[in-house]
């Protein structure tokens, strides 16, 4: 490692060149499993943050292609304050015609920034990080938004890819125990592949693979989007007569006349108004927010009271400041453990006059 010492460059030590180093996925991955209760803690506190202003959340920047139209990159620039004190950028890819080739359809890269010298000082990969920070998030609204009401038995997850896969780990890592698993999906060769992850996981509960939507909806106390549609395809009202706990984390599933049925919960509303996002939909429809009770924050920190006898639909549009959080606790971890590689010279021109 060949960065500057602080005498090169500055009387204050805070200001020297960071060294950079790269932490690739089985680091990201080693760093983080059966962490689930630490991390949902970090992401609990990274909300609080957030929501009392110690956070900068600019909206997120999409690049999408006229040449590609499903696909598209989305930046998410942020900086955390609180214990995290991080600065950086999530780069993440969708490109949902990887699945059918075999590999998954996001990828990523998290750039964490120093708060000193702004200097990059990590690459981390990152399509773990997201979805174990999506995965905490979902986790920690399942707990906070069903308190006082009946502690849920039936889980149903209603597209049963990666993130589905998170959030199961999430919620079973996070002292969940299910007597009902179900599972719909549009592709057979995913709810299989889902049930194989089922079995295996040990967590227990009857899983049942369901035919229709409305029987997986109908049979779930908890449900969980995370499909990939680009437009509400749920539109029956009556198939949330029994008023589940709805974690829309694909975000663009449910009808405008479920949400104005029910009760909304966001993680941040700014970002969750756009990009045709359900909520957003409902936002075009009647001019105004009313339908919205407020953050996940809100109802942690009791601004918000929750009623138990309505539909609760949590919509998180996904904040940066969560990848920071997760990212560099990741970092900690693996330059606790000794396991950074560092890239020599990465930095090169350190004197600004040679
Ligand atoms: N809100 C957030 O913070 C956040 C974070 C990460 C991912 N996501 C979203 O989570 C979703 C899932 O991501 P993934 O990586 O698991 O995707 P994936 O492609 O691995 O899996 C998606 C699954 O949904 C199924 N599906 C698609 N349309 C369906 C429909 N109409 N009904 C039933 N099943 C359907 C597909 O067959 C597939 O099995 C994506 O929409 C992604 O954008 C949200």
């Amino acid at each position: 490692m060949t960065a500057t010492s602080p005498a090169e460059t500055s009387a204050d030590a805070r200001f020297a060149v960071p060294p950079f180093a790269v932490i690739s996925g089985a680091q990201v991955q080693e760093a983080l499993l059966g962490r689930e209760k630490q991390i949902m803690d970090l992401v609990e506190a990274t909300y609080r943050w957030h929501g009392a202003g110690d956070s900068v959340n600019p909206p997120s920047y999409f690049l999408r292609f006229p040449d590609r139209p499903s696909a598209r990159i989305i930046a998410l620039p942020a900086s955390i304050g609180g214990d995290v004190r991080v600065d950086g950028l999530k780069w993440i890819s969708s490109f949902p015609d990887n699945v059918a080739a075999g590999i998954p359809r996001a990828s990523a890269v998290l750039i964490l920034n120093d708060h000193d010298t702004g200097y990059p000082f990590a690459v981390l990969e990152s399509s773990i990080i997201s979805a174990t920070r999506t995965a905490a998030s979902a986790a920690l609204a399942a707990d906070r938004l069903s308190q006082g009401r009946p502690r849920p038995t039936r889980v149903g997850f209603f597209g049963v890819g990666l993130i589905a896969r998170y959030i199961h780990t999430f919620l079973t890592g996070t002292d969940w125990s299910f007597d009902e698993v179900g599972v719909f999906d549009l592709s057979a060769a995913s709810a299989a592949g889902f049930q194989g992850y089922l079995e295996q996981s040990g967590a227990g509960g009857r899983i049942t693979l369901h035919g229709s939507a409305e029987a997986l909806i109908r049979s779930s106390d908890v449900v969980v989007f995370a499909t990939i549609a680009g437009e509400p395809h749920v539109h029956d009202m009556s198939w949330f007569d029994h008023h589940p706990l709805v974690l829309h984390v694909s975000l663009r599933d449910l009808a405008p006349e479920i949400l104005l049925a029910s009760t909304n919960v966001v993680d941040d509303v700014e970002h969750c108004l756009k990009a045709n996002t359900s909520p957003h939909l409902v936002e075009q429809r009647t001019g105004n927010r009313d339908f919205l009770a407020g953050t996940l924050d809100d109802v942690m920190t009791g601004r918000v009271d929750l009623p138990t006898d309505r539909t609760i639909v949590f919509s998180p549009f996904g904040l940066g400041v969560l990848d920071l959080a997760v990212g560099k606790y990741v970092y900690d971890e693996v330059a606790r453990a000794g396991g950074l590689h560092v890239i020599d010279d990465f930095f090169h021109e350190v004197r600004r006059y040679g």
